[in-house]
Formats: structure tokens, C-alpha cells, sequence
């Protein structure tokens, strides 16, 4: 993604890496600084990058964990802004010094209250981050972090770039330290569950999935994150907000606006593609069965929130796969009407409620013959399963985190394979949306380039050679379960009358 002042974000990038495929299959060779934790007793030690509105919910998780008993603890504490005497949101804690007093850290102990995140990655004592700073600081933060020996818990989404995304999926590979993406509804069994059904062939090949996250306001989408007179110059290292010395954003006046709602700013974030959607699509691909796009399109625009926003407040990917499938994600910003989440498969079709107590229904397709009118099937009925949900995903993410340290299992509820994946997905539909252009994903080498005819001419080609489908990652059901068409009879009667002679009638 590229701000509205073109700029190189490879900096601390560097330009070429492994492929998307060898970063999901790569072995793990542990940091040597610093040793694993897998004494349950021993203490876990956490440094907070970013203590905004969303890292509070962590802060509290893990003061809630040390209160139970729990060997863990938050000894470092890093935020740009001093933290106001007025409370932008809700009268909430935010920022530096509030924080540190939060968590039982002297404002005074430079060591551990700091505006500079490397201080904290110095120290030998810490082992693991938890990153929620803007989206444009993600990378660097995570990779400098695995880099340092420290385990880290990222907030979604996972980067801000395709080439960072790629980056920390290689650099958790490479040091095999312990890394989730924050999409907290991975840890709703919903989609695992749903994932195991469609394995075993029980709605057959599926074709499409779709999502949203609709969104209404009086106010402008994210403008409801206050802008208060003490986040100004002297108390914002602007400097560090920016990161324009290691190529994240371009230098920029200081603008609380820019600061607070950056959400709206291509240079800090991705608007609902990288907010909203990351959500959805991450726990909607781990149910299909399906990661890395081939072929993606981004389409919408900004058409009524005009104050001053870059990103659009209508938006919709379409993101189609080689296993023969397609992904929908979908929202405005100004009307809150779902579309809901549904995956459709040739002989059934799972449809989520709304909340994740209402679990899922399998809803049978009928096939007989010729195609119901449109309106026939109100996707009624069905098979309901509802897996029990944790009280609080946010700390069920949490204690699986956790769990995953102690034990040394890298599968956390959303490794960083599926951060990039997720990441790839949204961000070809964000730049799709403002170069025009439909996009190319290359798996092998995670290259985007404009697409072109072979896609659709792939398909064509296997219906003419009366090909058969692929199926979806870890399909278990026969391979044509669920796929093949019953063609009429009079379908015999097809092909080219070539000199005149019916084709049915040849010998
Ligand atoms: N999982 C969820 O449900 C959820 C909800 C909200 C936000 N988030 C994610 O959390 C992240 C933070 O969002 P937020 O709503 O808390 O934003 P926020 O603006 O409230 O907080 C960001 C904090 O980071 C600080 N910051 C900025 N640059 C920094 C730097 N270089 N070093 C240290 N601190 C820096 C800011 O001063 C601010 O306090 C985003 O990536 C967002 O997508 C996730």
C-alpha cells in the first residue's frame, strides 16, 4: 500500500525472501538469547508497545491473569504520547504514564516507562510484546521483536504492507519464536468446527463464502476516537509516530486528527479493508479450507463521509482461489444491514448466526434437476451445531497464547502464516481498488502483478476437457465428493457437426 505521498516502504524491509509457501512450511531454528519459558511456574515477563484503546483490553487480560495467580507479569511499558489529563474515549485509561501507573510501573523508571519501543526489546529480562500501536508500525515492531528473542502477540492487522506481512511470516519461520495475530474471533470453535465438516465432504466442493462487517454512524466512521487538547507536540514524539526515519510514513506536520482517527489515512492504515475485514476474512478462510488468493479485485469508493478521509466507506473484495472457490467481503460505513456469513457448497450450505452463541446451520441444497427460482430456498432448517464459546475471546486468545510459550507450539489460535494470508487478501483488494486493476498472487514468491486472461482461460479450458475440480486444503471426503454433475440425457446429443454428420449419430 502506498500513502498519498508515494513512498518506499522497504527501509527496514529489505526487497526479496523466501516464497509465501516456503513461509508457511519453513523449519524453526529458536533464538539463542533468550531460553523458551516452559516452566509453568517460571514468570513470563511482557513489554507493552502501543498502550492505546485496544492494548487496555491486554493490559487488563494480563493484570487479571497476575491477579489469579498466574506467573505473569507487564514490566515494560512503551507509548509516543504522554498520556492526557483529559480521557479522549470513554474516560478510559490511555497512553504512556497512564498506563505505566495502570500496571504498578514508575513513570520516572526510564529503563521500563518509555517512548522508544528498542529499550524495552535491550532488555534480557522481557519475553514477549504485545504490539498495538497504528498499523504502520506493526512490522518493524514484530521483527525487531522475534529478531531480539521475544515471543509476540500482534494486533490485527497483522501489517500494514503485503511485503511486510511476508516478512514477519519469514522472520517468525526463522526464529521459531511464538507469534498470534489478535483476530480474537480465531479463538470462537465455530470454524474449526465448520472446517472439520466441510473435510469430510459434507456440503460438498465449495464454491463461494461470503462476509461483512456493516457499520453505522452520525459521526464518520472512527471519528468517534477523541481528539483532546493535550495530544500536541510537546506530548506526542510525533517523530516516532511517523517512523518516516525507517520508512513507515512520510513526514507530516503534527495533526491531531492524523494522530488519533489514523485509521482513515492511507499512510497509517487501510481503512475497513485492514480493520474490518481482517476479522472477517481470517476466521471465514480457516472455515473454507482455503489461504493465499490467486486472483483478487477490490471495488467502492468513497461516497458519502467526504471530511477529509482517504479510505473509502464502501468496499467490497472479491478474492477467488485455485482449490475453485471464491471469497466475498463486503461493507459500507453507513448503513449496518449485514450480508451475513454463509459458505456454499454444491450439496449444502453452512449459514452462521449472527452472534457465536447461535452456532451454525447445515442446510441441505436440493439438486434434482433443474435449478429452483430465485427465492425458492430461504436457507432455512438445516442441522444446527453450536460449540460452546469461551466467556471472553479476547482472553481465551490469551490463555491458548500462553499455553502455546509454555509448551513451545508455534500453532497459535492465528499464526502468522494466516496473518499474511489474511493480509495479502485485503490489502490486493485495497490496491486493486486504487490502481484500477485486478491482481495477481503469486504463491511461489508472493509477487502481486496485474491480472490477465489466464485465469478465466484456465477454467474454460478444463470444462473443455470435461476436467474435475480441486478441493479445498486437507479435503478428506473422495475427491470428486460432492462435485460431479449429473448431466441430462439429451446432453449426448452435443458436438461439433463437422461435414455434416450429427455427432450422436457417429459410430
Ligand atoms: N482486535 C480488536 O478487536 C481490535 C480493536 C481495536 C484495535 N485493534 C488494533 O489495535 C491497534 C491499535 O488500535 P487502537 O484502537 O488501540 O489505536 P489507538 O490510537 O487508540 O492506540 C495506538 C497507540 O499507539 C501509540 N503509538 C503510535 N505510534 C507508536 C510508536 N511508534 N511507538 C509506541 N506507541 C505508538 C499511540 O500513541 C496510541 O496510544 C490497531 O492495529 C488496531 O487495528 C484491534
Amino acid at each position: 500500500m502506498t500513502g498519498k505521498h508515494a513512498m518506499n516502504r522497504r527501509g527496514f524491509l529489505g526487497t526479496t525472501g523466501a516464497t509465501a509457501g516456503a513461509v508457511v512450511a519453513a523449519g524453526s531454528f529458536p533464538h539463542p538469547a533468550i531460553a523458551n519459558v516452559r516452566d509453568p511456574n517460571e514468570k513470563l515477563n511482557f513489554a507493552i508497545l502501543g498502550a492505546g484503546g485496544r492494548m487496555q483490553a491486554h493490559i487488563n487480560a494480563l493484570l487479571a491473569m497476575k491477579q489469579e495467580g498466574l506467573p505473569v507479569d507487564i514490566v515494560g511499558m512503551n507509548d509516543v504520547w504522554d498520556g492526557g489529563a483529559t480521557k479522549p474515549n470513554n474516560g478510559d485509561v490511555r497512553g504512556l504514564y497512564p498506563s505505566a501507573k495502570k500496571v504498578g510501573l514508575n513513570p520516572e523508571d526510564k529503563a521500563s516507562v518509555t517512548k522508544d519501543y528498542r529499550r524495552l526489546l535491550d532488555r534480557k529480562d522481557i519475553h514477549a510484546v504485545v504490539v498495538a500501536t497504528p498499523d504502520h508500525w506493526h512490522a518493524k515492531m514484530c521483527i525487531d521483536a522475534m529478531d531480539a528473542g521475544k515471543h509476540v502477540y500482534c494486533e490485527k492487522p497483522m501489517t500494514h504492507t503485503i511485503d511486510e506481512a511476508r516478512r514477519v511470516a519469514e522472520t517468525q519461520a526463522r526464529t521459531g519464536k511464538i507469534f498470534t495475530v489478535g483476530v480474537q474471533s480465531t479463538a470462537d470453535p465455530r470454524w474449526a468446527a465448520a472446517n472439520s465438516l466441510i473435510r469430510s465432504g459434507k456440503i460438498g466442493h465449495v464454491l463461494q463464502g461470503q462476509t461483512s462487517y456493516y457499520r453505522n454512524s452520525n459521526m464518520g466512521q472512527w471519528r468517534y476516537y477523541g481528539l483532546t487538547e493535550d495530544m500536541n507536540p510537546k506530548t506526542v514524539d510525533w517523530k516516532m509516530f511517523l517512523g518516516t526515519e525507517f520508512g513507515l510514513a512520510p513526514d507530516m506536520p503534527f495533526n491531531r486528527a492524523k494522530y488519533a482517527q489514523w485509521r482513515c489515512y492511507w499512510d497509517f492504515g487501510g481503512g475497513m479493508y485492514t480493520d474490518l475485514f481482517v476479522h472477517q476474512l481470517t476466521h471465514l478462510i480457516q472455515a473454507m479450507g482455503v489461504r493465499f488468493p490467486r486472483r483478487v479485485v477490490g471495488g467502492g469508493g468513497l461516497y458519502m463521509e467526504y471530511d477529509g478521509r482517504d479510505c473509502p466507506d464502501v468496499a467490497t473484495v472479491v478474492a477467488d482461489y485455485d482449490e475453485g472457490c471464491q471469497v466475498i467481503i463486503s461493507a459500507t460505513m453507513c448503513n449496518d444491514v449485514q450480508l451475513g456469513e454463509v459458505i456454499r457448497g454444491h450439496t449444502g450450505s453452512i449459514m452462521f448466526g449472527g452472534s457465536p452463541a447461535d452456532g451454525f446451520r447445515v442446510v441441505a441444497q436440493k439438486l434434482e434437476g433443474r435449478p429452483a427460482p430465485p427465492g425458492a430456498n430461504s436457507g432455512e432448517g438445516g442441522e444446527i451445531t453450536k460449540p460452546e464459546q469461551p466467556k471472553d475471546d479476547t482472553r481465551a486468545l490469551w490463555n491458548h497464547y500462553i499455553g502455546c510459550i509454555r509448551s513451545n507450539n508455534q500453532e497459535t489460535l492465528c499464526p502468522a502464516s494466516l496473518g499474511y494470508a489474511a493480509i495479502a487478501t485485503v490489502n490486493m483488494g485495497v490496491q486493486s481498488y486504487r490502481e484500477g486493476k485486478a491482481l495477481f498472487f503469486n504463491k511461489e514468491n508472493g509477487a502481486i502483478t496485474e491480472a490477465d486472461r489466464s485465469w478465466a482461460a484456465r477454467w474454460e479450458e478444463r470444462s473443455d476437457l470435461r476436467g474435475t475440480p480441486n478441493q479445498i486444503m486437507g479435503w478428506n471426503a473422495d475427491p470428486l465428493e460432492g462435485s460431479t454433475l449429473t448431466l441430462p440425457d439429451y446432453q449426448k446429443l452435443e458436438g461439433d457437426w463437422v461435414n455434416g454428420v450429427d455427432p450422436a449419430k457417429k459410430a
